[in-house]
């Protein structure tokens, strides 16, 4: 499997293509970034900075060469305002759709915004793409979508109903991207991301995610909470895995489009066991914390558990969750131990 991914990325070096990327500058999008200027790609990213940074992309500059950083091209915009979206098309090949406003807490404390952002900004962008005829369309959809079913694992076909507004917004965007399908002809993919996590994600800020905020804290000696009993499990899926997704789609079959796949590794992890092992990662980089968690209610929205099947992109699209979580956290931990004394 893992030699589709690798003959893509060749074949990407001998022809280069432009990209568009929305929400560059955040934790996912950057990544992406660093890997197609890494294959010798032409990028254009937007982002509005609301909760990406442009430190993000002074990493992604800092780890690539001269010629592959002057083809970026970055524009400072907003996926609310059309315009903004039309300009950026030009040339353009394949689009892989990051910016959003994530998490499901802000959404139930601000879910206008949230909708505006997610469901306005999106329907924009995939105007935008239609419009300049670009070969592939990617867009970053969530296993929130998943909802009250409690099935397990999670399956593409069987969604329950959402619990929160994050989780409406990314529904309906998989709602358009079919109606977008049947009439307008514009087949897209839409990627259900499971708990993302790596270097660059960040940790400050009420809205950070468990990885990077517990890391935060146990590098600081700071409170770590488990909302609930520590039983609630996930599948933390490494970004590389989300990296490798997004190029595969990228470069999908027309067979393979319009249509949602998971994106995760295919197994799950309970919050118990990911504090041990943040804990036991920290330690190897020299981080020894004596932390205990403490334990608070069930966070309103939350599933109580969360593990994907992975049968689907990886029989149509080539995947191999490359990654474990215990590799990702190996791999993530001294990114954090570097730069955690600059986040405020
Ligand atoms: N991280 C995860 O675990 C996860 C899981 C499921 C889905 N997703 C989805 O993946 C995508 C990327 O998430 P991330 O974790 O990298 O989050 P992030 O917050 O780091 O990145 C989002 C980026 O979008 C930008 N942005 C937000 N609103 C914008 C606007 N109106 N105009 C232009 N740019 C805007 C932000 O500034 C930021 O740089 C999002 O669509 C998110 O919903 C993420």
């Amino acid at each position: 499997m893992k030699e589709r991914y690798t003959a893509i990325c060749e074949e990407l070096r001998r022809h280069p293509v432009r990209w568009m990327i929305s929400g560059v500058a955040g934790f996912i999008g950057s990544n992406l970034l660093e890997t197609l200027l890494k294959l010798e790609q032409e990028v254009v990213g937007i982002d509005n900075f609301s909760t990406g940074s442009r430190r993000n992309l002074a990493e992604v500059e800092a780890a690539v060469t001269t010629s592959q950083w002057r083809r970026f091209c970055l524009h400072e915009g907003d996926i609310r305002y059309k315009e903004d979206c039309e300009r950026m098309m030009a040339g353009v090949s394949h689009v892989l759709h990051q910016a959003a406003l994530g998490s499901v807490p802000r959404s139930l404390s601000d879910p206008v915004t949230t909708n505006e952002v997610n469901i306005g900004g999106f329907l924009n962008m995939l105007v935008a793409a239609r419009d300049a005829k670009v070969s592939s369309f990617t867009y970053a959809a969530s296993s929130s979508t998943y909802g009250d079913n409690p099935a397990l694992p999670k399956i593409e076909e069987c969604i329950g109903k959402p619990l929160s507004p994050y989780a409406v917004t990314k529904y309906v965007n998989e709602l358009y991207a079919d109606v977008f399908a049947r009439c307008y002809g514009f087949r897209s993919i839409g990627l259900r991301y499971f708990n993302v996590f790596g270097q660059r994600q960040d940790p400050a800020g009420a809205y950070a995610a468990v990885i990077p905020r517990w890391t935060a804290a146990l590098i600081r000696d700071d409170e770590v909470v488990i909302n609930g009993d520590g039983q609630t499990s996930r599948d933390f899926c490494f970004v590389d895995n989300v990296v490798q997704a997004n190029i595969l789609s990228a470069l999908a079959v027309d067979d393979a489009k319009n249509e949602i796949y998971n994106v995760a590794v295919g197994d799950r992890t309970t919050l118990n066991d990911l504090f041990e092992a943040l804990k036991e990662a920290l330690r190897d980089c020299g981080v020894h914390s004596g932390i205990v968690p403490t334990y608070a209610e069930f966070r309103a929205g939350d599933v109580r558990h969360s593990q994907a099947s992975i049968e689907k992109i990886s029989k149509s699209l080539g995947y191999a969750s490359a990654v474990s979580i215990g590799d990702g956290i190996e791999r993530a931990m001294p990114w954090y131990v570097k730069h955690l004394g600059a986040v405020t």
